[in-house]
């Protein structure tokens, strides 16, 4: 009877296997002791050690290290292309790790002008406290990031696609521009996914993850991760993961891990959906412009074609003010609270589809800043659900009590 070949996730190894087969193999071999096919859910904070100074199988603690922790790492590592994978507590806490292990108070980081309210919320009110100084730029610019860099630039930090406004960034010519310099070039990679998208590929040093969105893929885990293709940057992330503490659980862990398995057929998903929102939502009254790296007219469209293998599931638009006194502002709002089907919920990156309007929700931290979203947006995380079923809540949302246009 053939046998499983040696599990092997080096990098060199992972080139042979197809994305799905990754999702579903890499770092999830049968469990050692019973041969469990899914890797089981160490809940367990300590481990029995053989004598002193020799724990069995290397685990002593599990803010250190946990058997289901390693499985989601590993295969994150793998999905990216990376060498080194890190499961935190949530997408903030691996970013708050990444800042306070790679930077010192004097240093200074690039920031998008628009990303999401809460990585905003950490350089303006956390990290500048502590020293940490931050310039937002336009990232699709990469001229304006260049004029934005300081001697003590540390990191040119982009999200691509941006939440909300679905600006692209060029991965690979940031990287180059970040190198000249001596920075690094650190990826939010939450609303591509790996699926979509490989930063470290491209040039990038470190891929950051909310895996509580398209990773976890089901509305019922946070969590972040961040991905590296260095090893030395990957050791000194991985001990500030354990000197700073805020790792993944395992039950956490285990949820996000079922949930990554099926991130590609997932993802096909909800671009396919996406893509048929967009055509809906492009011809319709009530919409003064979508936002969509997939159309062609939208301003990063080439680049998106060049680094992106499909344009995601999430959709923002503008509400056209409908002749409302109040304007687009009024209606955005309107529509968030009339849609049915599109849960009106923070979030994005599940199977089923939510709406929100950002200036009041996910980005009320970034109001009066550079980072302030328009009050006309809304924000659609298009989910897997039957497509024409979606357009229907869409087309009665958009259907205002003033009438139509
Ligand atoms: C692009 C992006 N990055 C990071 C985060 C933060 O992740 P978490 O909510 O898991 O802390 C979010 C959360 O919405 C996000 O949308």
């Amino acid at each position: 009877m053939p046998s499983w070949p040696e599990p092997d996730w080096s990098v060199r190894a992972v080139m042979r296997y197809g994305f799905e087969t990754l999702a579903i193999h890499a770092g999830q071999e049968p469990d050692p002791r019973t041969g469990a096919v899914v890797p089981p859910i160490y809940q367990t904070s300590t481990y029995a050690q053989e004598a002193v100074g020799a724990p069995r199988l290397g685990y002593e603690y599990s803010r250190t290290a946990n058997p289901t922790r390693d499985a989601l790492q590993e295969c994150l590592a793998a999905l990216e292309g990376g060498r080194r994978g890190l499961a935190f507590a949530s997408g903030l806490a691996a970013e708050d790790t990444l800042l306070r292990s790679v930077c010192a108070p004097g240093d200074h980081v690039v920031i998008p002008d628009d990303a999401y309210g809460g990585t905003y919320r950490l350089f303006a009110k956390v990290s500048q406290r502590w020293g940490l100084d931050h310039t937002p730029a336009q990232v699709s610019d990469v001229d304006a990031v260049r004029a934005a860099l300081r001697p003590g630039t540390k990191i040119i930090w982009v999200e691509t696609p941006t939440n909300p406004l679905l600006g692209i960034a060029d991965i690979a010519a940031l990287a180059a521009l970040a190198h000249e310099v001596g920075a690094l070039l650190v990826v939010d990679n939450t609303f591509a996914s790996p699926y979509l998208q490989r930063p470290l590929a491209l040039g990038a040093d470190v891929v950051v993850h909310s895996t509580t969105k398209y990773i976890g893929g089901h509305s019922d885990v946070v969590g972040g991760a961040l991905v590296v293709a260095d090893d030395r940057l990957g050791d000194q992330l991985a001990y500030h993961q354990n000197a700073m503490g805020a790792v993944c659980g395992p039950f956490d862990a285990w949820l996000t891990l079922r949930g990554l398995r099926t991130l590609g057929v997932r993802m096909d998903r909800h671009c396919d959906n996406a893509e048929r929102v967009v055509e809906f939502l492009s011809s319709h009254p009530r919409v003064s412009r979508v936002l969509y790296p997939g159309l062609p007219e939208h301003p990063g469209h080439d680049v998106a074609a060049k680094q992106m293998r499909r344009f995601g599931g999430m959709v923002s638009f503008r509400a056209a003010s409908g002749g409302l006194a109040a304007g687009g502002e009024s209606a955005a709002v309107e529509i968030c609270n009339r849609a049915k089907l599109f849960v009106l919920a923070e979030s994005l990156g599940g199977v089923e589809s939510l709406i929100e309007h950002p200036g009041r929700m996910t980005h009320a931290s970034a109001a009066g800043s550079p980072l302030e979203v328009p009050a006309d947006l809304v924000r659609l995380s298009v989910g897997i659900e039957t497509v024409d079923d979606l357009l229907a809540d869409l087309d009665n949302a958009l259907a205002l009590e003033g009438g139509n246009v």
